[in-house]
């Protein structure tokens, strides 16, 4: 299985257009060490030829145009992106679809929540069908019992994918914000059945249960949402009123934090953080947050990152 990074950073990005704060200040008169990092993406392979897209960003094309291994290489008109699958129907998860219109049809991953948001309040798959017959949903759904559910993606062979719903939030302008519904929000445990490794992926994870533990237990790698340091941190840094609960990210740092949580994998488990928002010090490669990180062994995704878990 091949895993590549192509947006590292919560909704905005880093620096963030209209933000101020310390981080994306410092990144742009140039006094921090820290990267620019484009919004919330990923790309899964089996056989490194055929990626599946998990999200959609705002900054799709210059992300595309960041990683050949995107590129179109076989026909006149091509992608490496050979389906979509989103974890929730955030705008930073989702609005890129716009921009891969010219490769409709596409077929789309996700669950009945999202698509409903994303045919009603955010019309995307009525609006993409004037394209090629646009979007192409194929249906997670998510058991309401145990909350997950196993399906295959034929571009990816060899790959065995499990989405698992989870406390988050709907997007804002979704009629279920503040009380989602299981299918919301999902992560994904994605086994490589020929080589028996296996990936735990949720950039977006308000809370665990024993549940959820297990699947983070049974994970090669696990890679997580990053978003805050601290739960009041945008009021913090006087950027907003929104807490990490409000939003539906739990926080790093504290004895409820998803660094505890961390901590209780096996000593052997890749541990990588994903979709960090601007206002995390951990993005400052100088500061304490970044430094107990590295003691704890966990990594901090970044644009261009490849690995295999
Ligand atoms: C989130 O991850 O909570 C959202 O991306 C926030 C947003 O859309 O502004
Ligand atoms: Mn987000
Ligand atoms: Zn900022």
């Amino acid at each position: 299985m091949h895993v590549l990074v192509l947006g590292s950073a919560a909704g905005g990005g880093f620096p963030q257009w209209n933000c101020n704060c310390r981080n994306c200040l410092g990144l742009r008169d140039g006094s921090l060490k820290a990267q620019v990092r484009t919004q919330s993406s990923i790309a899964i392979s089996g056989d490194g030829e055929r990626w599946l897209l998990c999200n959609a960003s705002p900054d799709i094309r210059a992300q595309i145009a960041a990683n050949r291994e995107l590129y179109p290489k076989r026909q006149p008109r091509d992608s490496g992106i050979a389906g979509v699958l989103l974890m929730d129907g955030q705008i930073d998860h989702t609005t890129g679809l716009l921009s891969l219109r010219e490769g409709c049809p596409l077929d789309v991953w996700c669950t009945p929540n999202v698509h409903r948001d994303l045919s009603t309040g955010f019309p995307l798959f009525p609006m993409l069908k004037h394209w090629q017959d646009g979007l192409r949903w194929q249906s997670i759904e998510v058991d309401s019992n145990h909350g997950t559910a196993i399906f295959s993606v034929p571009i990816c062979p060899g790959l065995r994918f499990t989405a698992i719903a989870l406390h988050s939030n709907a997007p804002p302008y979704s009629p279920r914000r503040g009380s989602p519904t299981p299918g919301d929000n999902i992560g994904l445990y994605i086994e490589d059945t020929r080589r028996d490794r296996s990936l735990f992926y949720a950039p977006g994870l308000g809370k665990l249960d024993d549940e959820l533990r297990g699947w983070l237990q049974r994970a090669d790698c696990v890679l997580v949402d990053g978003t805050l340091w601290q739960d009041n941190e945008l009021q913090q840094a006087g950027v907003g009123q929104a807490t990490g609960q409000d939003m539906g990210h739990m926080a790093l740092a504290g004895e409820n934090g998803l660094l505890s949580e961390l901590a209780t994998l096996p000593a052997a488990t890749r541990r990588i953080l994903i979709h960090i928002n601007n206002t995390n010090p951990i993005l400052d490669e100088a500061s304490n947050e970044r430094a107990e990180l590295d003691t704890r062994g966990i990594e901090v995704a970044f644009d261009g990152m490849r690995f295999e878990p």
